[in-house]
């Protein structure tokens, strides 16, 4: 028998990530069992204040902050094990327990070699200009990965193979015979990409390393899909933790500016084993504005002294690379786009207190295109390119509001600026967001 209910939640990015995920999940996650990551891997950078201590995690789901809970990394997520022991040791280091933190047997693992290739890809690109250069279909440019190797990783899952999965790293014997295979392949391969053709992975070398680092992960490694269902058969509660967002999802986002997994609520069933009818509740998370970093199409960017108050005041620079991250109004027809394809059941909405000082708020409510106005999103990165925002004005406000605790503390501006936002997705607020703490979100009855 499986567990049939409804008992598990999940919070999913609606942007193009960096919305305040990991505070979410780190306020929600003590009412669950099990915290799961199910995609991405150390691309995603997530950002939890408690008690006034800044954490940055990249591959360690944000439920690892509280106390009991499991932390699961699920299958789909793509792991890097130099990274994930580092940031173990980094939290362990600052008092954290990270005895409930458990690793798939079938996540697949990052390789040396994966990203040397995503950055020789990335620096090709960047420097071939392609003969597309009609207006609908731009010019193929780098995508702006976080070059932490997860393209690669994810190709190498697809393409079977040539693919190593955390089980391998426990079976040396395996592990070395996989490798030397496998070496042989990408040093040809890479030999074409790079420059001085001076590819040379050694297979024992890495073989060593991995070994090590496998023992280490050992206690750690499950199969996470059975754990969960275990979990679930007890009466347990679960809490999906999405990586990257929606409008990156390998399939509905803004192909081919996208990452390389369904980082939509989509992903969940196939990255962790538990299956949709799982799932009753599932928050959407949505900055008040809009951020991306790295290549592709933001119709609403700001290229003014507008965008670069709230790039300052936001604290938008990337958790995971340091870039600056590219700033723009916020897009409800992006966003009502993403919610339809997560199937948000309400909104978290975060950062509202950055917008305080800006005197009029815009919201892109259709895009006009070459053939005409539309009000439905174009998930093509190509296409997209040429969408101008037709905005709706709204008045701004000056207050401070990182203070207030209750919906009716917000100036009436702001609470107009919610208002029209959920009436326009079609979706409720729940949530809002004013400040980095926990204490600094507002709950709706
Ligand atoms: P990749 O995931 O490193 O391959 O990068 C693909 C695209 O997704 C790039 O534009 C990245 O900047 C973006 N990206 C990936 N993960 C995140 C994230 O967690 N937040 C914001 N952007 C991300």
């Amino acid at each position: 028998m499986t567990a049939s209910t409804a008992n598990a939640s999940a919070v999913v990015g609606l942007q193009w990530g960096d919305e305040g995920k990991g505070k979410l999940v780190d306020l929600l996650a003590p009412q669950f069992d099990a915290v799961v990551r199910y995609n991405g891997g150390a691309n995603a950078g997530h950002s939890v204040v408690v008690g006034g201590e800044r954490y940055a995690l990249h591959l360690i789901p944000s439920g690892i902050l509280s106390p009991g809970v499991y932390a699961i990394v699920g299958n789909g997520v793509v792991v890097d094990p130099a990274r994930l022991l580092e940031e173990m040791k980094i939290l362990s280091d600052r008092g954290v327990d990270v005895s409930k933190l458990v690793i798939s047997d079938r996540a697949h693992v990052v390789m040396p070699y994966h990203k040397e290739e995503d950055a020789l890809r990335e620096e090709l690109l960047s420097s071939s200009v392609s003969d597309q250069t009609s207006a609908s279909c731009g010019v193929i440019a780098a995508i702006g990965t976080t070059k932490r190797g997860i393209g690669p990783a994810y190709a190498d899952k697809v393409q079977r193979a040539t693919a190593i999965r955390i089980g391998d790293l426990l079976c040396p014997a395996v592990l070395r015979e996989k490798l030397t295979m496998i070496c042989s392949m990408k040093n040809a391969v890479l030999n074409a990409l790079r420059p001085d053709g001076q590819a040379s992975f050694d297979p024992d070398g890495i073989a060593d390393e991995m070994i090590a680092l496998g023992e280490q992960l050992r206690p750690m490694v499950k199969d996470t899909a059975y754990l969960l269902d275990d979990i679930r058969k007890a009466g347990g509660t679960i809490l999906f933790e999405g990586a990257n967002a929606t409008m990156l999802d390998v399939d509905h986002g803004t192909f081919p500016y996208v990452t390389s997994s369904n980082s939509s609520a989509l992903g969940m069933g196939p990255g962790t084993g538990v299956p949709p009818q799982a799932i009753g509740r599932i928050i959407g998370v949505v900055k008040a504005y809009s951020t991306r970093v790295g290549g592709g199409p933001m119709p609403t960017e700001l290229f003014d002294g507008v965008g670069d108050e709230i790039r300052t005041r936001g604290r938008e620079f990337g958790t995971t690379t340091g870039r600056p991250r590219r700033v723009g109004w916020l897009d409800l027809v992006a966003l009502k786009y993403a919610a339809m394809i997560s199937g948000a059941t309400e909104l978290c909405i975060t950062l509202l207190d950055v917008l305080s000082g800006e005197d009029e708020l815009k919201l892109a409510v259709a895009y006009d295109m070459p053939d005409g106005r539309r009000d439905r999103f174009i998930a093509d990165g190509h296409a997209l390119v040429d969408a101008k925002p037709v905005y709706e004005t709204m008045a701004g406000f000056s207050q401070e509001i990182t203070g207030a605790r209750t919906f009716d503390e917000l100036p009436d501006e702001a609470k107009a600026y919610i208002q029209r936002i959920e009436a326009f997705v079609g979706v409720p607020v729940g949530m809002i967001s004013v400040g980095p703490d926990r204490e600094q979100t507002i709950v709706r009855a």
